[in-house]
């Protein structure tokens, strides 16, 4: 069975092409057109310019991914949650394929195409063994929530922000340092070499006896830190970064000044308050849900520290708990993802038919 994958939901306009043959999926083509380009210059994702951006390479995209190949059996295509002007556009190109082929569709929820990322390895794979029940952690750029599954298919959502996501948190701070979007793997970047301890940064809601998560706090004591205090530049990381307005601020009224802090502290001490927020959270819901495999999934899952810290904490905690994180090329948005979901649910007659198949910007996965 071929099936041709669709993603929009965000700055990538995604098209992979993969063919299965029992437990063996091969990714025939895939081709991803970024935006970041575009979008560094907003310092985010401007919804508006993301879906022009979509209409102008989706076909061309489909095009290429296409080129020499019969049609597919099943079309998946990504129907929320995410931004409604790309995910308008990926439903819309996956209707008219469908209506002109003949062929069926398939409305794949994002959040479960990343759960499922972690069972591609490269372009050849064979689905992987997760264990059911599983606890997932989903960190992008859009979403930050803990989803119990129970059996294949069957979620629960136990916890999600209250507010910004993680990926969100990252990016915004990257914005008031001036590092450019997505800031994300820029500040982990600058982490690398700088002191964790040096900055006390919040642990939002980690003592909370819930599943949530809320960032939109650790940005504000972000910037109040950069505010109150002078940030010593040292070893820029990328040629254009820039000064931003409050770094080397000169103090008009100082109040619990640090000195002597770069820049490389100040990302490592900030990260290391996402990591522990993340971390800790999903500790908490192990502990009560006792899955047998935990994924880590989304664009945050590309942070290395977040993945050795809950890979060593899962390992002190019970060694024979299995750990999944996706391969670093699939842990960003990605049409294959959507392709293996849409396997799945093509395999179980999941389809919706292109007169009803809608792009719902606040799908919750259930
Ligand atoms: O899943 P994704 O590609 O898109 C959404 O569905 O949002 O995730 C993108 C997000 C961005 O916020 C980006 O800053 C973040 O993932 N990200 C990282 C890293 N690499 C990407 N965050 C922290 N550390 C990284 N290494
Ligand atoms: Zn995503």
């Amino acid at each position: 069975m071929k099936i041709l994958g669709i993603e929009s939901s965000c700055d990538d306009t995604s098209v992979a092409l993969i063919k299965v043959n029992k437990n063996d999926f091969i990714v025939l083509a895939e081709k991803t057109a970024s935006q970041i380009e575009i979008h560094k210059k907003y310092g985010g994702v401007v919804p508006e310019i993301a879906g022009r951006m979509h209409a102008e390479k989706i076909l061309p995209v489909i095009e290429e991914v296409m080129k020499g190949q019969d049609k597919p059996d099943v079309i998946a295509v990504t129907c929320g949650p995410g931004l409604i002007t790309g995910l308008l556009v990926g439903v819309e190109a996956a209707k008219s394929l469908s209506y002109l082929w003949n062929v069926p569709l398939v409305a794949v929820n994002h959040i479960e195409g990343h759960i499922h990322s972690v069972e591609i390895s490269h372009e050849q794979f064979s689905i992987s063994n997760i264990q059911y029940p599983a606890l997932a952690l989903i960190a992008s750029g859009g979403h930050t929530e803990l989803i119990w599954i129970k059996s294949k298919g069957q979620y629960k959502k136990i916890g999600a922000t209250v507010d910004d996501a993680a990926g969100e948190c990252f990016d915004k701070t990257a914005k008031l340092l001036n590092l450019e979007y997505p800031g994300g793997p820029k500040i982990s970047q600058y982490a690398e070499t700088g002191n964790n301890k040096a900055i006390n940064f919040p642990r939002p809601m980690l003592d909370k006896n819930n599943y949530d998560f809320s960032f939109a706090g650790l940005k504000t004591s972000a910037l109040y830190w950069l505010k109150d205090n002078k940030l010593i530049m040292l070893n820029k990381i990328t040629s254009n970064t820039t000064k931003s307005k409050y770094l080397n601020n000169q103090k008009v009224f100082p109040t619990n000044t640090q000195e002597n802090i770069t820049i490389h502290d100040f990302c490592a001490s900030f990260e290391q308050a996402i990591i522990d927020v993340l971390v800790g959270k999903t500790l908490k819901a192990l502990k009560k849900y006792q899955p047998k495999t935990v994924i880590l999934g989304g664009g945050v899952s590309a942070n290395k520290k977040l993945r050795q810290t809950l890979a060593a904490e899962i390992n002190k905690l019970s060694p024979k708990l299995k750990f999944l994180s996706p391969s670093l090329k699939y842990a960003m948005d990605n049409a294959t993802m959507i392709a293996l979901v849409g396997y799945y649910k093509a395999f179980k007659k999941e389809y919706t038919s292109w007169q009803n198949i809608k792009a719902n910007p606040n799908w919750e996965i259930e």
